[in-house]
């Protein structure tokens, strides 16, 4: 055969390799509202960057009629590419191939990528599209799954690993996207669940559909399972690369930097007005996020789940951070187990990442409540605890308001070792909140009183003078100063400078025993 001859047999082949499943079946994709795995791959990476490996590998499977049906590449497309000019290894699986099911050849493709992303350092993307194990192909597709969780454990604080639920993902396929560290899902046409709606109502007799019990908005505002959820695929792909505007390549490697710019005009001023005069009104804290970031910019992590802790991620004077806030509009700000259980992981994620913390803090204590303490509050709360105990990254805290109880501990007080912690004048650092201190101090006091409600309120009164301020925690240091609000972004951008070559070290272990 000529070269020539040879070269037209190749384009050949390549070209039927772009078709996958065939044209009928990428028709019911797009009829799905549903992109092809290399449409997608268009819409994540940057133009032309994308480069396809395997794209000659079948299946092995000789049952149940498989062995007349290859199709090149065997539903999954792998490969490596760059966004914003970094570079990213991602696998695209493909439903119209055998409905994207994993067979052994197309684990094996994955494993590749995965072992290629940490030997390299760099992050990789799964945009999950699957029917799940190739049933056609038992226990050998169980083992590539397995193949695959094993090196989603071991690249876990090395890699970054992103999961993007573009279709079904259903039984223990969701274990993979479950240990990486951020999943995305769309609205109508993502689906998670280790059993679906027919096996749930034969056992429970549960009548839920496949998006009432795993859809986008299930995971990302009940399950916590997925930390986004967007309406369309584009929105979701692009979300995938703004993230990338503040991850580093891996755990060896700081974030990016942003440009700098600074936040809207006003913004110092607006910190004035922030938190109300009356110490019980509520307020928004991502207006406080919004007037030290960059450009105003918040890329909220978990937006939709355990709204009185917000995360997310940020730049502050160039510095790509994480943000850790009490959020007093929903629920007054108070930890609960599902917010304590969001942050921790977060904190977890940016201290294996070299990303800084920057907690603002306006918590009242833990949530009371039998609910909590059955469901264990003690155990979750400690979880965000360690995780701010035992990351080593620069921390700096702002106590806006409140910092009572247990949570002023938490929220990576001094103590704990928080680098920089800065109290504004209307902090209150305290054991507990007024009202209930004054309860617990003078009951009887105060049910002997001539007037209970007024002797309350004049104890109310003394202790508010006495603690509900930041000049008891500043006298010992426990904080380092405390601060105009309109200073805010100065101090964090100094502080962020000063700490920038920080070193610090855990005692060596094998690895720590965070309350699970
Ligand atoms: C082989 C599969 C497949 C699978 C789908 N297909 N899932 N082939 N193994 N797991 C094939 C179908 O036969 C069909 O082929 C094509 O893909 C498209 O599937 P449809 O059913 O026509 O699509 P749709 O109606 O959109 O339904 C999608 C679906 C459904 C909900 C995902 O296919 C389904 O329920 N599949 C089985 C899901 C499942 O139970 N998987 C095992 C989960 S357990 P043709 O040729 O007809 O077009 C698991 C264990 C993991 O994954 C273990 C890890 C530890």
């Amino acid at each position: 055969m000529s070269m020539d001859e040879r070269l037209s047999e190749l384009q050949e082949l390549r070209e039927r390799a772009l078709m996958g499943g065939g044209e009928e079946r990428l028709r019911a994709q797009h009829d799905q509202g549903k992109l092809s795995a290399r449409e997608r791959l268009d819409l994540l990476l940057d133009e032309d960057s994308f480069v396809e490996l395997d794209r000659f590998v079948t299946h092995r499977s000789t049952d149940f009629g498989l062995e007349d049906r290859k199709i090149l590449g065997d539903g999954v497309v792998t490969g490596y590419g760059t966004i914003h000019g970094r570079l990213v290894y991602v696998y695209s699986q493909d439903f119209t191939v055998f409905g994207g099911s994993l067979s052994e050849t197309h684990a094996e493709k994955i494993v590749k990528l995965q072992d290629m992303a940490v030997k390299n350092g760099a992050p990789i993307i799964g945009l999950n599209d699957s029917g799940g194990a190739r049933i056609q192909e038992g226990v050998v597709s169980l083992g590539g799954y397995a193949d695959i969780f094993l090196r989603n454990t071991l690249s876990s604080g090395v890699i970054p690993q992103i999961s993007v639920i573009l279709g079904p993902c259903a039984g223990g396929a969701v274990y993979s996207p479950a240990i990486t560290d951020f999943v995305y899902m769309v609205r109508g046409t993502s689906f998670m669940f280790v059993t679906g709606p027919h096996v749930v109502k034969t056992v429970t007799h549960e009548d839920i559909d496949m998006e009432g019990l795993g859809g986008a908005d299930v995971h990302a505002g009940t399950s916590g399972v997925a930390h986004f959820a967007h309406d369309s695929e584009p929105e979701s792909l692009e979300a995938v690369r703004e993230l990338f505007q503040f991850i580093p390549q891996n755990n060896a490697e700081g974030p990016p930097e942003g440009g700098g710019e600074e936040p809207p005009e006003g913004s110092a001023d607006a910190l004035l007005k922030q938190v109300p005069d009356n110490p019980n009104k509520p307020y928004d804290m991502r207006g406080v996020i919004g007037a030290v970031a960059d450009g105003g910019r918040f890329y909220e992590v978990h937006r939709d789940y355990a709204g009185n802790l917000l995360v997310g991620f940020a730049h502050i004077g160039g510095h790509a951070v994480g943000v850790v806030a009490n959020q007093p509009a929903v629920l007054a700000g108070v930890l609960d187990i599902d917010a304590s259980v969001k942050g921790a992981r977060f904190v977890r994620f940016c201290d294996a990442f070299n990303i800084p913390l920057v907690v603002f803090e306006d918590v009242p204590g833990f949530l009371p409540g039998v609910g909590q303490e059955h469901g264990g509050i003690i155990r979750h709360g400690a979880k965000l605890l360690f995780a701010f105990a035992e990351a080593t990254v620069p921390k700096i805290t702002v106590i806006t308001r409140k910092a009572y109880g247990g949570a002023y501990d938490v929220m990576n007080s001094k103590h704990i070792r928080g680098d920089l912690n800065f109290a504004w004048p209307s902090a209150e650092i305290a054991v507990m909140g007024p009202k209930g201190a004054v309860e617990v101090l003078f009951r009887r006091e105060l049910a002997d009183a001539d007037d209970p409600e007024a002797a309350t309120e004049a104890r109310i009164e003394e202790y508010r003078e006495k603690f509900a301020h930041p000049y008891i925690a500043a006298a010992r240091g426990y904080v380092d100063d405390v601060i105009d609000p309109r200073e805010t972004r100065d101090r964090l951008v100094s502080g962020l400078d000063m700490l920038r070559n920080k070193r610090d070290r855990n005692p060596p272990s094998k690895h720590g025993n965070i309350p699970l």
